[in-house]
């Protein structure tokens, strides 16, 4: 399927290539404030580590979106809906804002927005669903001001610097259907 660019009010999304993976995506990917709530930290990631990855969520099941600025173009995070269920339709939402400079602007609001809105009405899903470190207010925020739910908690399921952090679960059903 040819996937279009998701152009919103700050951002646009647009499927990543291989071409993609700059050395600012590798130094996110390895960056421990970045990552901490991110079950890849557990990697070391490298251009061709990032270049393989992009190459294996580039198929019908999973949908790689950077995240880049519309008034310069730059690519300053990720938002993924992957793991696709094509006989339940479900699907898991996950996001990164890399460049820390641009937290609390609403951005991963917005991307989880187009990525949301693509899911359901160009895929056709009748659900996402995502799952978060309780610690991470805004990624819990950015959930709820998409209309997300909290479905569930798994607790004391993510062991970070010594302590044990629940797994906070957030889903949307499909509103058109
Ligand atoms: C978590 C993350 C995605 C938030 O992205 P963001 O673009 O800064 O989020 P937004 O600007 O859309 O903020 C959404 C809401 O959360 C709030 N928020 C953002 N970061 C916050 C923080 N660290 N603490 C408390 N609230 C925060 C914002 O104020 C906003 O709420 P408001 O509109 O009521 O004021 C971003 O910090 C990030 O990528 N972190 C590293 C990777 C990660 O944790 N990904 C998510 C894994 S589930």
């Amino acid at each position: 399927m040819e996937v279009p660019v998701l152009d919103g009010e700050q951002i646009y999304l647009r499927r990543l290539t291989e071409d993609d993976a700059s050395e600012a995506y590798v130094s996110w990917m390895n960056n421990p404030e970045i990552n901490q709530y991110l079950e890849s930290r557990f990697y070391t990631h490298t251009i061709e580590s990032t270049k393989a990855f992009i190459r294996s969520v580039s198929n019908d099941s999973n949908y790689l979106f950077g995240i880049f600025l519309k008034d310069c173009g730059k690519h300053i995070g990720n938002v993924k809906v992957g793991g696709i269920n094509h006989y339940h339709r479900y699907a898991d939402i996950g996001f990164l804002i890399g460049e820390k400079e641009y937290w609390g602007k609403g951005i991963a609001t917005e991307a989880i927005k187009l990525a949301t809105s693509f899911a359901f009405v160009t895929l056709r899903l009748h659900k996402l669903w995502g799952g978060l470190y309780s610690p991470n207010i805004g990624s819990l925020r950015a959930f709820q001001k998409n209309g997300y739910e909290q479905e569930g908690v798994k607790k004391s399921q993510y062991l970070l610097n010594g302590i044990y952090y629940d797994d906070i679960m957030f889903g949307k059903v499909n509103p058109n259907e």
